[in-house]
């Protein structure tokens, strides 16, 4: 018999033609969100789950799910899981790294400099109509080339900001919980130093830690009043890594200089004050957003899915690898 997979919400189709070749689908091409009541009821049946960050996999939804043996997450990030309730009940947890690392970073870029030279300030006042003539200080940004970039978390993402920094002329430094390997370091020309140090010297500083126990609101008050008066923070990897109450805090007694964020904390609500501030940048959450890229990670996710419950080939991207032993 073949195996049953409940495919959450909308995904590129090409993930469902991936299941349907070797499991039994049930999907609604929708995209409404599900609370845990509803995943609770749609898995009562189901071997297989290819979900999205969205989803709140929680303990309670996976318990009451006795014939699942894998969540395959369309994501890098996977916090909306719980993997140790997952590996408890020896659920394999899967998800989609490497396909979107150039894209966030890309995006990670684009925030940096339209948080330097202003560009949705420019551009509002453009749209307005209320550009009259060329002056010598309208819209004036900041330096980007030759300034410091602290990356906090060298991993994939990370790496592939910090090439993009080096190509900018920036002095690179990064905070990590375990040292980048030498090779890396000398190609990225990077230098780990402790977070304070990194939030005391950076211009610029791009998060790019998943997030855990261990890093919600990694970025807190203390951490802010640390950064310099004219530094912007970035944030293109989940929304509570960042203390928002404190963050805009910051912002609105000028603490720092500016926010470009991509994520936040109860997405996809975003505080009034941040959208009241002209220094912060606000996108819904599109690091990733690039057709070929969403289309690709959809399809790892449903190829991840249909391996785990048929044997067939190998499983690429496990989390939780420790789940099957
Ligand atoms: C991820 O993959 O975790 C991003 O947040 C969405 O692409």
């Amino acid at each position: 018999m073949k195996p049953r997979v409940l495919v959450t919400r909308h995904v590129y189709p090409a993930a469902i033609s991936i299941l349907q070749e070797r499991c039994v689908v049930d999907y609604q091409d929708t995209y409404d969100v599900m609370d845990e009541a509803q995943l609770a009821r749609k898995l009562a049946l189901a071997d297989g789950v290819v979900c999205q960050l969205t989803d709140p996999m929680t303990r309670a939804v996976i318990g009451a799910a006795p014939r699942l043996k894998v969540i395959s997450q369309v994501a890098v990030g996977y916090d909306n899981v719980d993997v140790p309730a997952a590996t408890e009940r020896g659920v394999l947890v899967t998800n989609t790294p490497g396909v979107l690392t150039e894209a966030t970073a890309d995006l990670t870029f684009a925030l940096l400099l339209a948080a330097a030279r202003r560009l949705p300030e420019a551009e509002r006042f453009l749209r307005a109509g209320e550009w009259r003539r060329w002056d010598v200080d309208l819209l004036c940004g900041g330096d980007v080339h030759g300034r410091t970039i602290g990356i906090v978390g060298l991993g994939r993402i990370g790496r592939a900001v910090a090439r993009r920094a080096r190509g900018f002329g920036m002095r690179v430094l990064y905070a990590g919980r375990r040292p980048a390997p030498a090779d890396v370091e000398q190609e990225l020309r990077a230098r780990r130093v402790p977070l304070d140090t990194l939030l005391a010297e950076s211009d610029f500083v791009s998060l790019h830690v998943p997030l855990g126990p261990d890093t919600r609101h990694l970025i807190s008050v203390a951490q802010l009043c640390s950064m310099q008066r004219h530094a912007v923070l970035i944030n293109t990897s989940r929304g509570a890594v960042v203390d928002e109450p404190a963050l805009i805090a910051a912002l609105e007694e000028g603490l720092i200089g500016g926010a470009a964020l991509d994520v936040f904390e109860h997405e996809p609500a975003v505080p009034d004050a941040l959208l009241q501030l002209p220094n912060v940048v606000l996108l819904p959450h599109v690091g990733s957003a690039v057709t070929s890229v969403r289309a690709q990670m959809c399809a790892i996710a449903a190829r991840d899915c249909a391996a785990a419950l048929t044997g067939d080939e190998a499983v690429q991207h496990p989390v939780n690898a420790e789940a099957l032993s």
